[in-house]
């Protein structure tokens, strides 16, 4: 259903929302014009091969899944990716609908907080898209609660789009706050489920 959800006839995917946020918030080192550098991209959970072909004279994208559909797409687990290799590596790395297609909170939370290590520091920015229902409809996570996680994890939101009524949230965010703290120093919210949301919701939770 993704795949069919990428499709021209759909709308295409979510790496145009991408796109049109990009030359706004790069370094100035980065970007179309000439002189300028490409961008080192990071496509994580890519179905097709080709989303950023039309952008390949500003930007060089390397698209990684679990499962890859397609020869140019490397088959690589995001959250087996080598540290020590990748730490600072990525100018922007997109993180789109794949965060909820991991099973695990902590898993969710560990990917971003290896996002935040393998972005170039302070301008390297993180593209998240969401199904809204993660954070308007959730029992353990709501807005405030995804800023503070992603500020915890040296994130600040530099924009965001979320349409009433829309089915998918996006932020872009830039590497600039403070490194992640050690684990024992987070607050207890931030690494154990709470509850912020009575009633009939889903279960969606992110956990550092
Ligand atoms: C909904 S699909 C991706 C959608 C596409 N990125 C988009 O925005 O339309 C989620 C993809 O994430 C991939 N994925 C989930 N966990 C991953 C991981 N740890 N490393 C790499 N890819 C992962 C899945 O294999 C799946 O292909």
């Amino acid at each position: 259903m993704s795949i069919i959800g990428q499709g021209k006839d759909r709308g295409g995917g979510t790496e145009k929302v991408l796109i049109n946020w990009l030359p706004q918030y790069l370094p100035p080192n980065l970007g179309k014009e000439e002189g300028k550098k490409k961008v080192n991209l990071l496509e994580v959970g890519a179905l097709k091969p080709d989303n950023y072909d039309s952008y390949s004279s500003w930007i060089s994208n390397t698209p990684i899944d679990l499962r890859s559909r397609h020869p140019k797409i490397i088959e690589q687990d995001f959250l087996l990716l080598d540290p020590v290799e990748n730490r600072e590596k990525w100018d922007v790395i997109s993180l789109s609908l794949v965060i909820n297609f991991v099973p695990s909170p902590h898993d969710r939370g560990k990917m971003l907080r290896l996002a935040r290590s393998f972005l170039k520091s302070p301008t390297g920015l993180m593209f998240l898209a969401l199904p809204s229902a993660c954070i308007q409809n959730s029992r353990y996570l709501d807005r405030t609660r995804l800023g503070t996680l992603l500020h915890a994890t040296g994130f600040r939101i530099v924009v965001e789009r979320c349409k009433a009524g829309g089915k998918i949230v996006y932020l872009l965010c830039q590497a600039d706050a403070p490194y992640p703290l050690d684990r024992s120093e987070l607050p207890s919210e931030l690494t154990t489920k709470r509850t912020l949301r009575e009633g009939n919701r889903n279960n969606f939770a992110i956990l550092l």
